[in-house]
């Protein structure tokens, strides 16, 4: 059985698209209008449409969490329950900000690991630097690359180690062969599903026929002795703050159809421009000058190097910045970490 398939039926991915996919354009302009009959009278939307700036897109976001927030965490919570040790997916581009603050309350201090996924996709000095830096506070970190599968086969070696005392104390009580059981958690499009699906393998799920265990949680053998839950914990993320919100979004983690688009292209290419790699200033044939503009320019000289006009000549600023989203989130602009130690 498929995580994916398992998790969609669950309907956690749906939860994690309020505005669809990203990407695809809404077409604002475009109206039916009926031929003969009256126009209905229109029907006053029942929430108020945020005004378009900062706050109110963000506060849009927040708005739309909440449900979800609580039958998850009260799901999780019950889940967490059951396991010895929990393994946190974080992405290595957003370390800080693809980290739900609220684990180490809702993990009651099980053993933890932190997978830094997607790492193929991140400056690997700067995932060199996160692990010193969450090793040094005493994090066991594990940079992994789901897709591909690279790093992956570090974690059984290292969940041992981190669960050796536990173990040992197990096996001196008089428990033959104790199996250890782990969670995996993270937010939405962190690629909890993925890194599953990778561990787990071929393995046959297991029917968990065990005190306690009355949802019919599924048991992947993981390894002799460990066993995961098919079932990965959603954590939401925190939108305390524009900067978290912003890079969630950049990222794919959050849909950018809830935000203004060209906002956030803008405030990418902010970013962009003082790291300024070869990927990024070669397809967008940038100059040295491109690079000292204020975001909202640059924006409009890559619409225009790209050929990409409306009516009249003026830049799509619009497609140019979907374009450079798509393109971020594809790796296209190079291997970028957004948030340094
Ligand atoms: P989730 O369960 O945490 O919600 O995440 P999921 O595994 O569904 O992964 C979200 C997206 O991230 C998927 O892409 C997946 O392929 C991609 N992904 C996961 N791990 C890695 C990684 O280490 N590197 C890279 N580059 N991508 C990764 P998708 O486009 O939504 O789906 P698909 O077209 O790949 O199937």
């Amino acid at each position: 059985m498929s995580v994916k398939n398992n998790k969609k039926n669950r309907g956690y991915k749906s939860a994690a698209k309020p505005g669809g996919r990203s990407g695809v354009r809404m077409n604002k302009g475009k109206q039916n209008k009926p031929a003969e009959k009256a126009p209905k009278p229109v029907k006053k939307p029942k929430t108020k449409k945020p005004q378009s700036g900062e706050s109110s897109e963000y506060s849009q976001i927040i708005q739309w969490y909440p449900g979800h927030m609580t039958k998850t965490r009260r799901r999780m919570e019950k889940d967490i329950k059951l396991v010895d040790a929990v393994a946190e997916i974080i992405d290595a581009r957003i370390p800080i900000s693809s980290r739900n603050p609220d684990i180490a309350k809702l993990t009651e201090g099980r053993p933890r690991i932190v997978l830094l996924n997607k790492c193929d996709m991140a400056d690997p000095r700067a995932t060199d630097r996160w692990v010193t830096h969450l090793t040094r506070e005493n994090v066991r970190a594990i940079p992994v690359d789901c897709k591909s599968g690279r790093g992956v086969n570090r974690f059984v070696p290292v969940l041992t180690e981190l669960l050796s005392d536990r173990i040992e104390s197990l096996k001196a009580k008089g428990m033959v062969n104790p199996s250890m059981r782990v969670m995996i958690v993270g937010i939405p499009n962190v690629g909890k599903s993925t890194f599953i699906n990778r561990v787990a393998g071929k393995s046959k799920a297991v029917s968990a026929d065990r005190p306690g265990v009355t949802r019919g949680n599924q048991w992947f053998t993981v390894s002799k002795g460990f066993e995961m839950l098919d079932t990965p914990g959603v954590l939401w993320p925190k939108f305390d703050d524009r900067t978290v919100g912003e890079h969630l979004a950049f990222t794919g983690a959050i849909k950018s159809d809830v935000m203004d688009t060209e906002l956030l292209a803008i405030r990418l290419l902010e970013l962009l421009c003082p790291l300024a790699t070869p990927e990024f200033i070669e397809r967008y044939k940038l100059t040295e000058d491109d690079l000292t503009l204020p975001g909202h320019e640059l924006l409009a000289v890559i619409a225009r190097r790209r050929g990409m006009l409306i009516s009249g000549g003026e830049p799509d600023t619009e497609r140019a910045a979907y374009a450079l989203l798509d393109e971020f989130r594809d790796a296209k602009l190079g291997r970028i970490t957004l948030e340094q130690p």
